[in-house]
């Protein structure tokens, strides 16, 4: 059990990014807003399993972060992300849950997600009480925007993967 007694590094990884990022992930928000809205009011979007289990099957679990574009937005957003062994599925598939930072008046399921993840932040943990939980994941986003204000991920927010607004 874990009871944020432990002051945690607020910046991971090094200058540039290495393998095995970056690691793309695209597929329609398939459900969120669960439990990650009501009881942590920290809205979560959920990645197709197939397109999880096909990208991040050499990835340890835990607290992943990166960059997250939906629909035809053409905005890309930091995103933290918790990748699981989903139970529901008897621990045969991976989950990957994305929390975009940015603030959305609406849900967008059945929208495109495309997420580049660039870097990974710490282990899945069990935690004591959910404010235990909410602040740790609240610490994941100080270290992923800190960790992502370097050139070399920077530079991933005009990615392939993502849609450019038009130049002018
Ligand atoms: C960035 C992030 C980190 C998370 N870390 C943990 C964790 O270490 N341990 C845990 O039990 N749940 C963690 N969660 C919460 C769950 O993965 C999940 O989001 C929550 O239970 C809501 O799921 P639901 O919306 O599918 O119901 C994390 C969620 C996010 C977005």
């Amino acid at each position: 059990m874990v009871d944020n007694s432990q002051p945690r590094p607020l910046l991971v990884g090094n200058e540039h990014i290495e393998p095995p990022f970056p690691v793309h992930l695209k597929g329609l928000v398939k459900h969120g807003f669960g439990r990650g809205s009501k009881d942590l009011g920290i809205p979560t979007a959920n990645l197709p399993e197939d397109v999880v289990q096909a990208a991040c099957s050499n990835l340890q679990t835990g607290v992943y972060f990166g960059w997250a574009q939906v629909g035809t937005e053409t905005e890309v957003h930091g995103m933290v992300m918790s990748l699981g062994w989903n139970p529901y599925y008897k621990n045969e598939k991976l989950s990957g849950e994305v929390h975009i930072l940015h603030d959305y008046p609406h849900d967008f399921y059945g929208d495109e997600l495309r997420v580049v993840v660039l870097g990974y932040i710490r282990p899945e943990r069990d935690y004591s009480s959910l404010d235990a939980l909410i602040y740790d994941i609240n610490v994941d986003i100080t270290v992923a925007k800190n960790s992502m204000n370097r050139n070399s991920y920077k530079a991933f927010q005009k990615d392939k993967t993502f849609l450019q607004a038009p130049q002018p």
